[in-house]
């Protein structure tokens, strides 16, 4: 935990202000358009979807925009329901999500 949070410093302090602020309205969204309701990061979220904590090097930035846009077999497409600039901050957060996920 401790670890965790000494590494979101770095992360924030390394990031230059544009990209964090960026970052930081994805993490917003990440709550309020239902994402968490599914995935869980840092140990916070359900259980329906994969563990998104270490998302940032499992996919590529493209790959994650297009499952948020078109959504998978058990996801919903969210294209239709959030704004351009919206996608780019979810797209954002998630590449920056880089530690192990929980067990
Ligand atoms: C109803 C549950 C549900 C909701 C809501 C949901 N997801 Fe998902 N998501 C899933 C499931 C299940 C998968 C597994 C693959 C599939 O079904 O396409 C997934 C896969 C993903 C993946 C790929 C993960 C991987 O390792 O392959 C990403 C990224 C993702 N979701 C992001 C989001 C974001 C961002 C939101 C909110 C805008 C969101 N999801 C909302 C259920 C959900």
């Amino acid at each position: 935990m401790k670890a965790g949070l000494f590494a979101l410093i770095l992360l924030l302090a390394a990031s230059p202000a544009f990209a964090s602020s960026r970052s930081q309205r994805g993490a917003a969204l990440f709550g309020t358009c239902g994402c968490q309701h599914c995935h869980s990061i840092d140990h916070v979220g359900g259980h329906k979807g994969p563990d998104l904590s270490n998302v940032g090097r499992t996919m590529k930035k493209a790959a994650i925009r297009r499952q948020i846009v078109e959504g998978g077999k058990q996801m919903p497409p969210f294209g239709y329901i959030l704004e351009p600039a919206e996608i780019k901050d979810l797209v954002a957060y998630l590449h920056s999500c880089r530690e192990m996920p929980a067990k």
